[in-house]
C-alpha cells in the first residue's frame, strides 16, 4: 500500500519540487497551503510532470493557523507522515513584522503538532534553515554548532526546532527529522516549475534571473570586502531537486528506524562566492549581468557552508549537482517563464 504524506506549503518553491519527487516515488500526497506565497498553477505543472501518477495528488487551500480545518483534514484522511514546509521566509519582512512571523510560523506549527498528536500521526520532517547558525565561528557547519539566529525569521526556526525536540522527548512515539537547508537554487530540469518570488526578490539567484530576462537593470552586489577569495560572500548553494530528494531520504529514515528527533544539514559542503555564482550563470545563460557594488547587507554573514557527513552517513543521501547544473536549470526555468507562473501584465 502506498503511504499517505501530508505536505504543508507544498505549492511553494521547495514544496512543489518535493511533491513531484514524492509522486514519482509512488507516494500519495495531500497538500495543504494557503497560497500566500505561491500559485495553484505550480500544482497544475506538477501534475503534468507526474503524468499518470497525478491522480495521487490532492490539494486543500487552508491556513495552518486554522486548527478546525486541520482537524477536519486529519479526520478524513489517515496520514503516515507529514513534511512541513509552510512558513513565511523573508528575513527583511520578519524584522519589520516579527509578530506575523511568530504567529504564522510558530503558531501554525504548534497547531499542526497538536492535531497530528490527537490523530496519532507522529512522524514529521521539518524545514529548518542554515540561518540558525548565524555567523558561525568556523566552517563547515556541523549539526552540533551552537544556534544563534540573528533575526526573527531565524528565531522562529530555532523555536520550532526546540518545540519538536520537546514534543519527542515527552512522547517517545514521535519520530522527527529537522532538515537545515543551505541555499536552495535552480529549478526542475523541465523548466516547468521553479522559484517565483512575489515582489522584489531578496535572494541572489531569483534576482540574477530577473536581471537576465530584462525585468531589472542590474544586480546590486552586497559587499566586496569580505575575507574571501574575491571579497564577496560565500554560501553553499544546493540544487532544489537534490534538496527534494533529501526529503525522500528523510522519510525513508523515519519509516525504517527508531530515530527519535534528529537534525541534518542539507547542503553540498562546497562554498561558492557571489561573483563565482554570477559568472557561472553568465556562462550558462549567455546573458551579461550588470553589477553595481554596494556595502554589506545588514545581517549578512561572511562564509557559510555545510558539513554533509551526517546526512551522507545516516540518510544515505548526497547532493549530486554542481553550480553549473544549478545555473543551467535556473536559466531554463527563467527563459521559459520570465514572469514566473504569470504573464508580464499580471506582474508589473
Ligand atoms: P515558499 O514561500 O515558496 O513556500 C512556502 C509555502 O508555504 C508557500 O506556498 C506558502 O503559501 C505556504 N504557507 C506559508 N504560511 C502558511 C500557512 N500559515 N498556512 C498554509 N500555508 C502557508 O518557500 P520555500 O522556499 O519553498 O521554503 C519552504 C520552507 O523551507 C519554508 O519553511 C522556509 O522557511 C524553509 N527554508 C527555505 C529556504 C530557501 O532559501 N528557500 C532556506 C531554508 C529554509
Ligand atoms: C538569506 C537569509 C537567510 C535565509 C537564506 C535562504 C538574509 C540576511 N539571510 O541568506 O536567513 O535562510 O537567504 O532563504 O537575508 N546577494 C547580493 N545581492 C542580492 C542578493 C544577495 O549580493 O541582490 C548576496 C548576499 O549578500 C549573500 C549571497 O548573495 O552573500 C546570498 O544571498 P541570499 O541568496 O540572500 O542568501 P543568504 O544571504 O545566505
Amino acid at each position: 500500500m502506498s503511504k499517505n504524506i501530508l505536505v504543508t506549503g507544498g505549492a511553494g518553491y521547495i514544496g512543489s519540487h518535493t511533491v513531484l519527487q514524492l509522486l514519482l516515488g509512488g507516494y500519495n500526497v495531500v497538500i495543504i497551503d494557503n497560497l500566500v506565497n505561491s500559485s495553484e498553477i505550480a500544482l497544475d505543472r506538477v501534475k503534468q510532470l507526474a503524468s499518470d501518477l497525478s491522480h495521487n495528488l490532492s490539494f486543500i487551500k487552508a491556513d495552518l493557523r486554522d486548527k478546525e480545518a486541520l482537524d477536519k483534514l486529519f479526520s478524513s484522511t489517515k496520514f503516515d507522515a507529514v513534511i512541513h514546509f509552510a512558513g513565511l521566509k523573508s528575513v527583511a519582512e520578519s524584522v519589520q513584522k516579527p509578530e506575523l512571523y511568530y504567529d504564522n510560523n510558530v503558531t501554525g506549527t504548534n497547531n499542526l503538532l497538536e492535531v497530528m498528536s490527537v490523530h496519532g500521526c507522529k512522524m514529521l520532517v521539518f524545514s529548518s534553515s542554515a540561518t540558525v547558525y548565524g555567523w558561525p565561528e568556523k566552517v563547515p557547519c556541523t549539526e552540533e554548532f551552537p544556534l544563534s539566529p540573528t533575526n526573527p525569521y531565524g528565531q522562529t526556526k530555532r523555536d520550532i526546532e526546540d518545540r519538536c525536540r520537546d514534543v519527542q522527548r515527552l512522547d517517545g512515539e514521535w519520530k522527527i527529522i529537522l532538515l537545515r537547508y543551505f541555499n536552495p537554487v535552480g529549478a526542475h530540469p523541465s523548466g516547468d516549475i521553479g522559484e517565483d518570488p512575489r515582489g522584489i526578490p531578496n535572494n541572489l539567484m531569483p534576482y540574477v534571473q530577473q536581471v537576465a530576462v530584462g525585468r531589472r537593470p542590474h544586480l546590486t552586489m552586497y559587499g566586496s570586502d569580505y575575507n574571501t577569495k574575491d571579497g564577496t560572500g560565500v554560501r553553499d548553494y544546493i540544487h532544489v531537486v537534490d534538496l527534494a530528494d533529501g526529503h525522500i531520504a528523510a522519510l525513508k529514515k523515519l519509516f525504517d528506524t527508531d530515530i527519535g528527533c534528529e537534525v541534518y544539514n542539507l547542503g553540498t559542503g562546497k562554498g561558492t562566492t557571489v561573483l563565482e555564482m554570477v559568472t557561472a550563470f553568465e556562462k550558462t545563460s549567455g546573458k551579461k549581468i550588470p553589477l553595481v557594488m554596494a556595502g554589506r547587507r545588514s545581517g549578512d554573514v561572511e562564509v557559510v557552508y555545510a558539513s554533509t557527513e551526517k546526512a551522507e552517513l545516516e540518510l544515505n543521501w548526497k547532493a549530486k549537482y554542481g553550480i553549473e547544473k544549478m545555473c543551467r536549470d535556473q536559466w531554463n526555468w527563467a527563459s521559459k517563464n520570465p514572469y514566473g507562473y504569470y504573464s508580464a501584465d499580471d506582474k508589473e
